[in-house]
Protein backbone atom coordinates (compact mmCIF):
# COMPACT_ATOMS: atom_id res chain seq x y z
CA UNK A 1 0.00 0.00 0.00
CA UNK A 2 1.73 3.30 -0.80
CA UNK A 3 1.90 5.90 1.89
CA UNK A 4 2.34 9.97 2.07
CA UNK A 5 5.15 11.11 4.19
CA UNK A 6 5.44 15.02 4.78
CA UNK A 7 9.34 15.58 5.63
CA UNK A 8 9.62 18.80 7.84
CA UNK A 9 13.69 19.75 7.76
CA UNK A 10 14.70 22.15 10.24
CA UNK A 11 15.04 26.16 8.52
CA UNK A 12 18.41 26.59 8.29
CA UNK A 13 19.55 30.62 9.57
CA UNK A 14 20.50 32.01 6.24
CA UNK A 15 23.81 33.50 8.06
CA UNK A 16 26.83 31.16 7.63
CA UNK A 17 27.85 28.16 5.14
CA UNK A 18 26.71 25.19 5.80
CA UNK A 19 29.17 23.06 7.82
CA UNK A 20 29.09 19.17 8.63
CA UNK A 21 27.23 19.54 11.73
CA UNK A 22 24.30 20.71 10.05
CA UNK A 23 24.41 17.81 7.78
CA UNK A 24 25.30 14.61 10.07
CA UNK A 25 22.19 16.56 12.42
CA UNK A 26 19.70 17.59 10.31
CA UNK A 27 19.82 17.65 6.33
CA UNK A 28 21.78 13.89 5.11
CA UNK A 29 18.87 12.30 7.75
CA UNK A 30 15.68 13.45 5.94
CA UNK A 31 17.23 13.21 2.36
CA UNK A 32 17.84 9.27 3.00
CA UNK A 33 14.35 9.01 4.63
CA UNK A 34 12.87 10.74 1.51
CA UNK A 35 14.71 8.96 -1.36
CA UNK A 36 14.26 5.26 1.33
CA UNK A 37 9.92 5.98 0.54
CA UNK A 38 10.45 7.38 -3.13
CA UNK A 39 12.24 4.73 -4.00
CA UNK A 40 9.50 2.30 -2.29
CA UNK A 41 6.84 3.89 -4.16
CA UNK A 42 5.87 5.99 -1.15
CA UNK A 43 4.40 9.68 -1.87
CA UNK A 44 6.50 12.21 -0.45
CA UNK A 45 6.94 16.12 0.73
CA UNK A 46 10.18 17.14 1.67
CA UNK A 47 10.05 20.95 2.23
CA UNK A 48 12.41 23.85 4.28
CA UNK A 49 14.06 26.58 3.40
CA UNK A 50 16.28 29.26 4.65
CA UNK A 51 15.18 30.90 7.76
CA UNK A 52 15.81 34.69 7.02
CA UNK A 53 14.93 36.63 10.44
CA UNK A 54 15.73 36.61 13.75
CA UNK A 55 19.14 37.85 15.49
CA UNK A 56 21.39 35.38 14.00
CA UNK A 57 20.81 37.02 10.97
CA UNK A 58 21.27 40.56 12.46
CA UNK A 59 24.38 40.17 14.35
CA UNK A 60 25.68 38.70 10.80
CA UNK A 61 24.33 41.49 8.83
CA UNK A 62 25.82 43.91 11.20
CA UNK A 63 29.06 42.34 11.41
CA UNK A 64 29.46 42.31 7.68
CA UNK A 65 28.80 45.73 6.84
CA UNK A 66 25.69 44.63 4.74
CA UNK A 67 21.62 44.72 5.22
CA UNK A 68 19.95 41.65 6.67
CA UNK A 69 18.43 40.73 3.85
CA UNK A 70 21.92 40.68 1.58
CA UNK A 71 22.87 38.91 4.35
CA UNK A 72 20.10 36.51 4.05
CA UNK A 73 20.32 36.10 0.38
CA UNK A 74 24.24 35.74 0.03
CA UNK A 75 23.58 32.03 2.25
CA UNK A 76 20.47 31.28 0.90
CA UNK A 77 22.40 31.00 -2.36
CA UNK A 78 25.05 28.92 -0.70
CA UNK A 79 22.43 26.44 0.57
CA UNK A 80 21.01 26.31 -2.90
CA UNK A 81 24.47 25.17 -4.36
CA UNK A 82 25.37 22.75 -0.98
CA UNK A 83 21.94 20.81 -1.71
CA UNK A 84 22.55 19.96 -5.00
CA UNK A 85 26.47 19.43 -4.68
CA UNK A 86 25.27 16.81 -2.05
CA UNK A 87 22.16 15.62 -3.66
CA UNK A 88 19.88 16.81 -0.61
CA UNK A 89 17.01 16.36 -2.72
CA UNK A 90 14.10 18.75 -0.88
CA UNK A 91 10.88 19.16 -2.94
CA UNK A 92 11.21 22.86 -2.45
CA UNK A 93 13.80 24.55 -0.28
CA UNK A 94 12.69 28.32 -0.26
CA UNK A 95 13.00 31.00 2.26
CA UNK A 96 10.59 32.86 5.30
CA UNK A 97 11.11 36.20 3.04
CA UNK A 98 8.37 35.48 0.76
CA UNK A 99 5.39 36.92 0.28
CA UNK A 100 3.49 33.44 0.90
CA UNK A 101 4.86 33.05 4.33
CA UNK A 102 3.90 35.75 5.54
CA UNK A 103 0.81 35.46 4.34
CA UNK A 104 0.39 32.34 5.92
CA UNK A 105 2.29 33.15 9.20
CA UNK A 106 0.11 36.22 9.49
CA UNK A 107 -3.06 34.03 9.04
CA UNK A 108 -2.01 31.16 12.10
CA UNK A 109 -0.93 34.74 13.96
CA UNK A 110 -4.62 35.93 13.58
CA UNK A 111 -6.54 32.97 14.18
CA UNK A 112 -4.67 32.01 17.49
CA UNK A 113 -5.15 35.53 17.78
CA UNK A 114 -9.36 35.74 17.08
CA UNK A 115 -9.45 32.71 19.35
CA UNK A 116 -7.70 33.17 22.06
CA UNK A 117 -4.60 31.34 21.91
CA UNK A 118 -2.46 34.89 21.70
CA UNK A 119 -2.88 37.40 24.01
CA UNK A 120 -1.44 40.86 24.76
CA UNK A 121 0.83 42.37 28.17
CA UNK A 122 3.41 44.35 29.19
CA UNK A 123 6.63 42.96 29.67
CA UNK A 124 10.06 44.12 31.04
CA UNK A 125 12.29 44.71 27.47
CA UNK A 126 16.26 44.81 27.77
CA UNK A 127 17.15 47.73 26.98
CA UNK A 128 20.92 48.85 27.22
CA UNK A 129 21.64 52.41 28.14
CA UNK A 130 25.03 52.35 26.79
CA UNK A 131 23.84 51.12 23.30
CA UNK A 132 20.65 52.96 23.31
CA UNK A 133 18.96 49.73 21.79
CA UNK A 134 16.05 47.44 23.03
CA UNK A 135 18.46 44.37 23.10
CA UNK A 136 16.66 41.25 20.82
CA UNK A 137 17.24 37.46 22.46
CA UNK A 138 20.30 36.89 21.63
CA UNK A 139 22.15 40.10 22.15
CA UNK A 140 21.57 39.32 26.08
CA UNK A 141 23.27 36.82 27.91
CA UNK A 142 23.81 35.95 31.29
CA UNK A 143 23.55 32.67 33.44
CA UNK A 144 20.43 30.52 32.84
CA UNK A 145 18.19 29.87 35.82
CA UNK A 146 17.61 26.39 35.31
CA UNK A 147 21.30 24.98 34.61
CA UNK A 148 23.85 28.34 35.98
CA UNK A 149 25.33 27.94 32.75
CA UNK A 150 27.22 31.39 32.25
CA UNK A 151 26.87 31.78 28.60
CA UNK A 152 22.53 31.68 28.46
CA UNK A 153 21.00 33.66 25.61
CA UNK A 154 18.05 35.74 26.02
CA UNK A 155 16.90 32.48 24.00
CA UNK A 156 17.45 29.70 24.78
CA UNK A 157 20.27 28.09 27.17
CA UNK A 158 22.89 26.55 24.64
CA UNK A 159 23.67 24.17 27.47
CA UNK A 160 20.39 22.49 28.81
CA UNK A 161 18.08 23.53 25.46
CA UNK A 162 15.45 25.46 27.91
CA UNK A 163 13.76 27.96 25.59
CA UNK A 164 14.16 31.32 27.71
CA UNK A 165 12.61 34.88 28.03
CA UNK A 166 15.07 37.17 28.31
CA UNK A 167 13.85 38.46 31.79
CA UNK A 168 14.28 34.91 33.02
CA UNK A 169 18.62 35.54 32.90
CA UNK A 170 20.38 35.87 35.79
CA UNK A 171 23.32 38.29 36.16
CA UNK A 172 22.05 40.02 32.44
CA UNK A 173 24.61 41.69 30.18
CA UNK A 174 24.54 43.03 27.00
CA UNK A 175 26.32 41.28 24.19
CA UNK A 176 27.33 44.28 22.39
CA UNK A 177 29.07 45.77 25.02
CA UNK A 178 28.87 43.89 28.13
CA UNK A 179 27.01 46.80 30.05
CA UNK A 180 23.56 45.51 32.53
CA UNK A 181 20.73 46.62 30.52
CA UNK A 182 17.91 48.34 32.21
CA UNK A 183 14.23 46.70 31.48
CA UNK A 184 11.72 48.94 30.20
CA UNK A 185 8.16 48.36 29.94
CA UNK A 186 6.27 47.25 26.11
CA UNK A 187 3.38 45.39 25.31
CA UNK A 188 3.72 42.37 23.60
CA UNK A 189 1.68 39.56 22.27
CA UNK A 190 2.13 36.12 24.31
CA UNK A 191 0.89 32.89 23.00
CA UNK A 192 -1.18 30.75 25.44
CA UNK A 193 0.98 28.07 26.01
CA UNK A 194 0.20 26.69 28.96
CA UNK A 195 -3.27 26.71 28.49
CA UNK A 196 -1.96 23.46 26.20
CA UNK A 197 -0.18 21.96 28.95
CA UNK A 198 -2.63 18.78 29.47
CA UNK A 199 -3.05 17.84 25.92
CA UNK A 200 0.16 17.98 25.17
CA UNK A 201 1.43 15.33 28.15
CA UNK A 202 -1.52 12.96 27.12
CA UNK A 203 -0.45 13.29 23.31
CA UNK A 204 3.45 13.37 23.84
CA UNK A 205 2.55 9.71 25.93
CA UNK A 206 1.18 8.02 22.98
CA UNK A 207 4.77 8.47 21.48
CA UNK A 208 7.08 6.75 24.29
CA UNK A 209 7.49 3.93 22.17
CA UNK A 210 8.09 5.22 18.44
CA UNK A 211 10.29 8.12 19.79
CA UNK A 212 13.77 8.35 20.45
CA UNK A 213 14.41 8.01 24.37
CA UNK A 214 16.31 11.50 24.24
CA UNK A 215 13.32 13.34 22.44
CA UNK A 216 11.01 11.39 24.44
CA UNK A 217 12.10 12.44 28.22
CA UNK A 218 13.48 15.84 27.51
CA UNK A 219 9.76 16.46 26.17
CA UNK A 220 8.31 14.98 28.66
CA UNK A 221 10.06 16.21 31.44
CA UNK A 222 9.95 19.84 30.03
CA UNK A 223 6.02 19.62 29.91
CA UNK A 224 6.09 18.30 33.79
CA UNK A 225 7.95 21.10 34.72
CA UNK A 226 5.02 23.67 33.78
CA UNK A 227 4.91 25.30 30.53
CA UNK A 228 4.90 29.19 30.32
CA UNK A 229 3.27 30.96 28.38
CA UNK A 230 5.91 32.98 25.67
CA UNK A 231 6.47 36.29 24.40
CA UNK A 232 6.02 35.85 20.43
CA UNK A 233 6.49 39.65 18.89
CA UNK A 234 10.03 41.56 18.96
CA UNK A 235 11.01 45.39 19.26
CA UNK A 236 12.74 45.29 15.86
CA UNK A 237 12.32 46.06 12.29
CA UNK A 238 13.51 42.56 10.58
CA UNK A 239 10.83 39.78 10.34
CA UNK A 240 7.26 39.75 9.64
CA UNK A 241 4.75 42.55 10.79
CA UNK A 242 2.58 42.23 13.60
CA UNK A 243 -1.15 41.42 11.71
CA UNK A 244 -3.13 43.45 14.32
CA UNK A 245 -3.03 47.23 13.78
CA UNK A 246 -1.60 49.86 15.88
CA UNK A 247 1.45 47.46 16.23
CA UNK A 248 4.45 49.01 13.35
CA UNK A 249 7.62 48.93 15.83
CA UNK A 250 7.24 45.60 16.11
CA UNK A 251 7.47 42.00 14.42
CA UNK A 252 6.47 38.58 14.85
CA UNK A 253 9.12 36.34 16.42
CA UNK A 254 11.56 34.77 14.87
CA UNK A 255 10.63 31.01 16.21
CA UNK A 256 7.01 31.46 16.18
CA UNK A 257 6.95 32.12 12.31
CA UNK A 258 9.65 29.88 11.10
CA UNK A 259 8.11 26.62 12.51
CA UNK A 260 5.06 27.98 9.96
CA UNK A 261 7.16 27.44 6.96
CA UNK A 262 6.55 24.08 7.17
CA UNK A 263 3.01 24.75 6.33
CA UNK A 264 3.48 27.84 3.69
CA UNK A 265 6.50 25.52 2.29
CA UNK A 266 3.69 23.04 1.25
CA UNK A 267 1.57 25.58 0.34
CA UNK A 268 3.76 27.02 -2.39
CA UNK A 269 4.78 24.01 -3.49
CA UNK A 270 1.62 23.16 -4.53
CA UNK A 271 1.00 26.43 -5.85
CA UNK A 272 3.86 26.12 -7.93
CA UNK A 273 3.01 22.64 -9.05
CA UNK A 274 -0.27 24.09 -10.23
CA UNK A 275 -2.58 21.93 -8.05
CA UNK A 276 -2.96 24.86 -4.81
CA UNK A 277 -4.97 22.24 -2.88
CA UNK A 278 -2.41 19.39 -2.92
CA UNK A 279 -1.26 20.49 0.07
CA UNK A 280 -4.32 19.69 2.19
CA UNK A 281 -3.40 15.31 1.13
CA UNK A 282 -0.36 15.98 3.79
CA UNK A 283 -2.13 18.35 6.10
CA UNK A 284 -5.38 17.35 6.70
CA UNK A 285 -5.44 13.06 6.05
CA UNK A 286 -4.46 11.90 9.42
CA UNK A 287 -2.92 9.10 7.66
CA UNK A 288 0.04 10.57 6.34
CA UNK A 289 2.91 10.71 8.67
CA UNK A 290 4.56 14.10 9.19
CA UNK A 291 8.19 13.48 10.25
CA UNK A 292 10.53 16.59 11.64
CA UNK A 293 14.04 16.15 11.06
CA UNK A 294 16.17 18.33 13.48
CA UNK A 295 19.42 19.04 15.80
CA UNK A 296 18.89 18.40 19.55
CA UNK A 297 18.83 22.05 20.23
CA UNK A 298 15.41 22.22 18.53
CA UNK A 299 13.39 19.66 20.32
CA UNK A 300 11.38 21.95 22.42
CA UNK A 301 10.02 24.06 19.28
CA UNK A 302 9.24 20.76 17.37
CA UNK A 303 7.39 18.63 20.53
CA UNK A 304 6.01 21.51 22.02
CA UNK A 305 5.64 24.82 20.74
CA UNK A 306 4.61 24.12 16.91
CA UNK A 307 2.10 20.89 18.68
CA UNK A 308 0.58 23.88 20.74
CA UNK A 309 0.15 25.75 17.41
CA UNK A 310 -1.08 23.25 15.22
CA UNK A 311 -3.58 22.05 17.99
CA UNK A 312 -4.88 26.01 18.59
CA UNK A 313 -5.55 26.22 14.83
CA UNK A 314 -7.27 22.79 14.79
CA UNK A 315 -7.53 20.54 11.43
CA UNK A 316 -3.67 20.14 10.56
CA UNK A 317 -1.59 17.16 11.34
CA UNK A 318 0.72 17.04 14.28
CA UNK A 319 3.82 15.99 14.19
CA UNK A 320 4.36 11.69 14.13
CA UNK A 321 7.93 11.01 14.86
CA UNK A 322 10.59 13.81 15.41
CA UNK A 323 13.96 12.26 14.86
CA UNK A 324 16.10 14.62 16.90
CA UNK A 325 20.14 13.75 16.24
CA UNK A 326 22.76 14.76 18.58
CA UNK A 327 25.70 16.83 17.43
CA UNK A 328 29.03 15.87 15.69
CA UNK A 329 32.07 16.79 16.80
CA UNK A 330 34.90 17.58 14.74
CA UNK A 331 38.49 15.63 15.58
CA UNK A 332 37.70 15.49 19.41
CA UNK A 333 36.36 18.88 19.61
CA UNK A 334 33.04 20.96 20.37
CA UNK A 335 32.28 22.41 16.77
CA UNK A 336 32.52 26.44 16.80
CA UNK A 337 31.78 28.54 13.82
CA UNK A 338 33.38 31.27 15.02
CA UNK A 339 36.46 29.56 15.55
CA UNK A 340 36.58 28.13 12.43
CA UNK A 341 36.71 24.82 14.34
CA UNK A 342 34.22 23.31 11.39
CA UNK A 343 34.43 21.79 7.94
CA UNK A 344 32.17 23.77 5.49
CA UNK A 345 30.51 22.33 2.58
CA UNK A 346 31.21 24.38 -0.37
CA UNK A 347 35.24 23.85 0.80
CA UNK A 348 34.22 20.26 1.04
CA UNK A 349 32.49 19.99 -2.19
CA UNK A 350 35.26 21.76 -3.78
CA UNK A 351 37.67 19.08 -3.17
CA UNK A 352 36.02 15.60 -3.17
CA UNK A 353 33.06 14.35 -4.14
CA UNK A 354 29.59 13.68 -2.30
CA UNK A 355 28.85 9.90 -1.64
CA UNK A 356 32.59 10.00 0.31
CA UNK A 357 30.97 12.25 3.28
CA UNK A 358 26.83 10.74 3.28
CA UNK A 359 28.84 7.51 3.78
CA UNK A 360 30.93 8.64 6.57
CA UNK A 361 28.11 10.94 8.60
CA UNK A 362 25.79 7.94 7.37
CA UNK A 363 28.02 5.20 9.09
CA UNK A 364 28.69 7.32 11.81
CA UNK A 365 25.54 9.30 12.25
CA UNK A 366 25.15 11.13 15.43
CA UNK A 367 21.67 9.25 16.43
CA UNK A 368 21.82 8.21 19.96
CA UNK A 369 25.20 9.83 20.68
CA UNK A 370 27.01 12.47 20.14
CA UNK A 371 29.93 11.25 17.46
CA UNK A 372 32.97 12.41 16.06
CA UNK A 373 34.23 13.76 12.77
CA UNK A 374 37.75 13.18 11.64
CA UNK A 375 39.66 13.46 8.40
CA UNK A 376 41.89 10.40 8.78
CA UNK A 377 38.57 8.44 9.65
CA UNK A 378 37.24 9.67 6.45
CA UNK A 379 40.11 8.75 4.41
CA UNK A 380 40.01 4.87 6.04
CA UNK A 381 36.49 4.39 5.44
CA UNK A 382 37.01 6.05 1.94
CA UNK A 383 39.93 3.79 0.94
CA UNK A 384 39.23 0.36 3.12
CA UNK A 385 35.34 0.41 2.80
CA UNK A 386 34.15 2.25 -0.09
CA UNK A 387 36.70 1.69 -2.61
CA UNK A 388 38.04 -1.59 -1.55
CA UNK A 389 35.35 -3.80 -0.09
CA UNK A 390 31.96 -2.07 -2.40
CA UNK A 391 33.62 -0.39 -5.09
CA UNK A 392 36.06 -3.39 -5.73
CA UNK A 393 32.92 -5.52 -5.14
CA UNK A 394 31.41 -3.91 -8.32
CA UNK A 395 34.55 -3.33 -9.99
CA UNK A 396 35.38 -6.71 -10.38
CA UNK A 397 32.34 -8.53 -11.19
CA UNK A 398 30.88 -5.99 -13.57
CA UNK A 399 34.36 -5.45 -15.28
CA UNK A 400 35.15 -9.47 -15.77
CA UNK A 401 31.44 -10.06 -16.55
CA UNK A 402 31.79 -8.09 -19.14
CA UNK A 403 34.82 -9.13 -20.68
CA UNK A 404 34.19 -12.85 -21.02
CA UNK A 405 30.03 -13.07 -21.12
CA UNK A 406 29.91 -10.39 -24.13
CA UNK A 407 28.58 -7.51 -21.55
CA UNK A 408 25.90 -9.16 -20.17
CA UNK A 409 24.64 -10.60 -17.06
CA UNK A 410 25.46 -14.53 -16.82
CA UNK A 411 22.31 -17.07 -17.39
CA UNK A 412 23.68 -19.39 -14.18
CA UNK A 413 23.57 -22.77 -13.57
CA UNK A 414 22.31 -25.09 -10.69
CA UNK A 415 22.80 -23.11 -7.71
CA UNK A 416 24.97 -24.99 -4.96
CA UNK A 417 24.80 -24.40 -1.26
CA UNK A 418 27.03 -21.63 -0.43
CA UNK A 419 25.07 -19.59 -3.98
CA UNK A 420 21.75 -20.31 -2.21
CA UNK A 421 23.28 -19.00 1.26
CA UNK A 422 24.93 -15.93 -0.09
CA UNK A 423 21.28 -15.34 -1.96
CA UNK A 424 19.49 -15.81 1.20
CA UNK A 425 21.95 -13.29 3.31
CA UNK A 426 20.97 -10.73 0.64
CA UNK A 427 17.42 -11.20 1.05
CA UNK A 428 17.47 -11.25 4.87
CA UNK A 429 19.82 -8.21 4.71
CA UNK A 430 17.15 -6.41 2.31
CA UNK A 431 14.34 -6.80 4.94
CA UNK A 432 16.21 -5.77 7.39
CA UNK A 433 17.20 -2.70 5.74
CA UNK A 434 14.15 -2.17 5.00
CA UNK A 435 12.85 -2.47 8.34
CA UNK A 436 15.40 -0.11 9.75
CA UNK A 437 15.09 2.73 7.58
CA UNK A 438 11.28 2.86 8.11
CA UNK A 439 12.23 3.45 11.76
CA UNK A 440 14.79 5.98 10.94
CA UNK A 441 17.39 3.94 11.92
CA UNK A 442 19.88 4.95 9.53
CA UNK A 443 23.61 3.52 10.80
CA UNK A 444 22.39 0.41 11.71
CA UNK A 445 21.02 0.43 8.06
CA UNK A 446 23.98 1.41 6.36
CA UNK A 447 26.13 -0.87 8.28
CA UNK A 448 24.00 -3.59 7.61
CA UNK A 449 24.41 -2.52 3.83
CA UNK A 450 28.51 -3.03 4.39
CA UNK A 451 28.29 -5.97 6.47
CA UNK A 452 26.70 -7.61 3.34
CA UNK A 453 28.93 -5.98 0.92
CA UNK A 454 31.94 -7.40 2.79
CA UNK A 455 30.46 -11.16 2.46
CA UNK A 456 29.77 -10.55 -1.18
CA UNK A 457 33.41 -9.61 -1.12
CA UNK A 458 34.55 -12.66 0.14
CA UNK A 459 32.49 -15.29 -1.68
CA UNK A 460 33.63 -13.66 -4.90
CA UNK A 461 37.28 -14.40 -3.77
CA UNK A 462 36.71 -17.96 -2.82
CA UNK A 463 34.78 -18.53 -5.98
CA UNK A 464 37.41 -16.68 -8.07
CA UNK A 465 35.77 -17.16 -11.50
CA UNK A 466 38.71 -15.63 -13.48
CA UNK A 467 40.06 -18.92 -12.04
CA UNK A 468 37.41 -21.01 -12.53
CA UNK A 469 36.14 -20.09 -15.77
CA UNK A 470 39.34 -21.83 -17.35
CA UNK A 471 37.77 -25.37 -16.50
CA UNK A 472 34.08 -24.19 -16.10
CA UNK A 473 32.91 -21.56 -17.73
CA UNK A 474 29.23 -22.91 -16.11
CA UNK A 475 30.58 -22.68 -12.55
CA UNK A 476 31.99 -19.17 -13.03
CA UNK A 477 28.97 -18.22 -14.76
CA UNK A 478 26.97 -19.07 -11.84
CA UNK A 479 29.06 -17.63 -9.00
CA UNK A 480 29.00 -14.46 -11.41
CA UNK A 481 25.51 -14.35 -11.38
CA UNK A 482 25.09 -14.30 -7.97
CA UNK A 483 27.81 -11.81 -7.23
CA UNK A 484 26.01 -9.28 -9.69
CA UNK A 485 22.89 -9.98 -8.12
CA UNK A 486 23.92 -8.97 -4.58
CA UNK A 487 25.15 -5.93 -6.66
CA UNK A 488 21.77 -5.15 -7.64
CA UNK A 489 20.60 -5.58 -4.22
CA UNK A 490 23.24 -3.31 -3.14
CA UNK A 491 22.90 -0.32 -4.75
CA UNK A 492 19.07 -0.41 -4.09
CA UNK A 493 19.92 -0.94 -0.59
CA UNK A 494 22.17 1.69 -0.63
CA UNK A 495 20.81 4.43 -2.80
CA UNK A 496 19.22 6.14 -0.12
CA UNK A 497 22.99 7.34 1.53
CA UNK A 498 24.79 6.92 -1.89
CA UNK A 499 22.74 8.56 -4.43
CA UNK A 500 25.13 9.65 -7.15
CA UNK A 501 27.14 6.08 -7.15
CA UNK A 502 23.95 3.74 -6.75
CA UNK A 503 22.72 5.15 -9.59
CA UNK A 504 25.78 4.74 -11.85
CA UNK A 505 25.70 1.40 -11.03
CA UNK A 506 22.30 0.95 -11.87
CA UNK A 507 23.16 2.09 -15.43
CA UNK A 508 26.22 -0.11 -15.27
CA UNK A 509 24.41 -2.95 -14.50
CA UNK A 510 22.22 -2.12 -17.18
CA UNK A 511 19.34 -0.41 -16.44
CA UNK A 512 17.90 2.72 -17.59
CA UNK A 513 16.06 5.70 -15.89
CA UNK A 514 16.47 6.24 -12.22
CA UNK A 515 16.56 3.69 -9.56
CA UNK A 516 13.66 5.65 -7.70
CA UNK A 517 11.13 5.04 -10.74
CA UNK A 518 12.86 1.13 -10.87
CA UNK A 519 11.50 0.45 -7.12
CA UNK A 520 12.56 -1.32 -4.47
CA UNK A 521 13.07 -4.56 -5.19
CA UNK A 522 15.58 -7.86 -4.57
CA UNK A 523 16.50 -10.80 -7.11
CA UNK A 524 15.13 -9.54 -9.84
CA UNK A 525 18.33 -9.17 -12.12
CA UNK A 526 17.62 -10.84 -15.52
CA UNK A 527 20.15 -12.97 -17.08
CA UNK A 528 21.17 -11.83 -20.57
CA UNK A 529 20.60 -8.55 -19.41
CA UNK A 530 23.61 -5.91 -21.64
CA UNK A 531 25.44 -4.09 -19.44
CA UNK A 532 28.17 -1.19 -19.80
CA UNK A 533 31.30 -1.35 -18.84
CA UNK A 534 31.77 0.18 -15.45
CA UNK A 535 34.27 3.02 -13.86
CA UNK A 536 35.36 2.67 -10.51
CA UNK A 537 32.27 4.19 -8.13
CA UNK A 538 35.06 5.83 -5.86
CA UNK A 539 37.92 7.09 -5.93
CA UNK A 540 41.16 5.90 -3.53
CA UNK A 541 42.60 9.20 -1.01
CA UNK A 542 45.70 9.95 -0.47
CA UNK A 543 47.31 10.12 3.23
CA UNK A 544 48.01 13.59 2.88
CA UNK A 545 44.66 14.39 2.43
CA UNK A 546 44.32 14.10 6.40
CA UNK A 547 47.41 16.20 7.37
CA UNK A 548 46.42 19.31 4.53
CA UNK A 549 42.88 18.97 6.07
CA UNK A 550 43.19 18.94 9.82
CA UNK A 551 45.86 21.75 9.02
CA UNK A 552 42.49 24.16 7.80
CA UNK A 553 41.16 23.71 11.33
CA UNK A 554 40.72 26.37 13.60
CA UNK A 555 42.27 29.00 11.71
N1 LIG B 1 16.75 28.50 12.27
C1 LIG B 1 16.70 27.63 13.42
C2 LIG B 1 18.06 27.07 13.72
O1 LIG B 1 18.88 27.02 12.82
C3 LIG B 1 15.87 26.42 13.21
C4 LIG B 1 14.54 26.71 12.91
S1 LIG B 1 13.67 25.27 12.69
C5 LIG B 1 12.17 25.91 12.50
O2 LIG B 1 18.29 26.67 14.84
F1 LIG B 1 11.38 25.00 12.26
F2 LIG B 1 11.80 26.55 13.54
F3 LIG B 1 12.18 26.72 11.52
ZN1 LIG C 1 25.37 47.55 25.32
Amino acid sequence: MTERIYIGVAWPYANSHLHMGHIAGAYLPPDIFARYHRVKGNRVLMVTGSDMHGTPITLSAEKEGCSPAEVAEKYHRSFLKSWEGLGISFDLFTHTETQNHTEVAQDVFLKLYNQGHIYKENVLQPWCPACCRFLPDRYIEGDCPHCTYDGARGDQCDKCGQPLNPADLENPRCGLCGKTPEFEESEHFFLRLSAFQDRLIEWVKTKEKLWRSNVYNFTLSYLKNGLKDRAITRDIDWGIPVPVEGYPGKRIYVWFEAVIGYLSASKEWAKNKGEPDEWKKFWQDDSVKSYYFIGKDNIPFHTIIWPAMLLGYGGLNLPYDVPANEYLTIEGRKLSSSRNWAVWLPDYLSRYDPDPLRYLLSINMPETSDTDFSWREFVRRNNDELVATYGNLAQRALTFACRHFDGAVPHPGEFEEVDEAMLSKTRAAFDNVDRLLYRCHFREAIRTAMTLAGQANRYLEEKSPWKVIKEDRGRAATSLYVALSVIDSLKTMLYPFLPFSSQELHHYLGYSGKIEDYGWKVDTLKPGQKMQSPRPLFVKLDDSVVEQETSRLGN
